[in-house]
């Protein structure tokens, strides 16, 4: 899969979320929204109200990341409003194999997530369940944060997992990505993409740029020569 950079609306200004969604269109895959509920995360942001909103107004595809508690509950409705991709925590799903049917069967694609300290090896079975996973490389909540090095081996063992996947799935079906979310930036998204990422969210190093589209740019550049080096993509 190409590399895909998906820029988190975070840290742009909530006020003219239009407005900065429109300044990464052309140079971005999607649109990366966060919501959080300060239960999951001891931080409040926005919910559906303001996806429904911004998917009126945005042409770029939404990447919804939900830091919720009950994503069995309150997923699949992201999924029906017209999301393009809805990821769960696998640390608040109860029944994340029902929930992410929802959110497929509602046209979505649809992404399992795992904080730095969560483990892949439980959850390889429910890869198959899956379209996406993402890897956090902070412990979620905030953007600004500094990567976290110690996710890198958690990120290579999950491409090996992938590989073997989407190998045997065939053209058929499709693909598994792999995104990474905290503290992706000009000096961290090479070894991202060294260890086997593939979708990259990254809010400051784009929203606190002086202009985000360009930013946007520099960081494919700079992953693409990096998967193209990297061992993973090559084997
Ligand atoms: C953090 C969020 C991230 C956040 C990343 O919990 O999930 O998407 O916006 O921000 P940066 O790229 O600044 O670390
Ligand atoms: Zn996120």
């Amino acid at each position: 899969m190409a590399v895909q950079i998906s820029p988190s609306i975070l840290s742009a200004d909530f006020a003219r979320l239009a407005d900065e969604a429109k300044a990464v269109e052309g140079a971005a895959d999607w649109l990366h929204v966060d919501v959080m509920d300060n239960h999951f995360v001891p931080n409040l942001t926005l919910g559906l109200p303001v996806v429904q909103a911004l998917l009126k107004h945005a042409t770029l595809p939404i990447d919804c990341h939900l830091m919720i508690d009950d994503p069995d509950r309150h997923a699949p409705a992201y999924a029906e409003a017209g999301a393009g991709s809805v990821t769960i925590h696998v640390e608040a799903a109860k029944a994340p194999v029902r929930t992410l049917r929802a959110i497929r069967s509602a046209g979505a694609r649809c992404g399992l997530a795992l904080n730095p300290g969560t483990a892949i090896q439980a959850y390889e079975d429910l890869l198959d369940e899956v379209d996406m996973v993402l890897l956090m490389t902070v412990e979620p909540g905030f953007g600004g944060q500094k990567f976290l090095d110690m996710v890198l081996p958690k990120i290579r063992r999950t491409r090996a997992m992938l590989t073997a996947r989407n190998t045997y799935r065939g053209p058929q079906s499709r693909e598994i990505w792999l995104q990474v979310d905290g503290g992706v930036s000009e000096e961290t998204i090479e070894r991202c993409a060294d260890a086997g990422a593939d979708v990259f969210v990254a809010g400051s190093a784009v929203y606190d740029a002086q202009d985000p589209a360009r930013a946007v740019r520099e960081l494919r550049d700079q992953a693409e020569r990096s998967t193209a080096r990297a061992a993973w993509h090559s084997a």
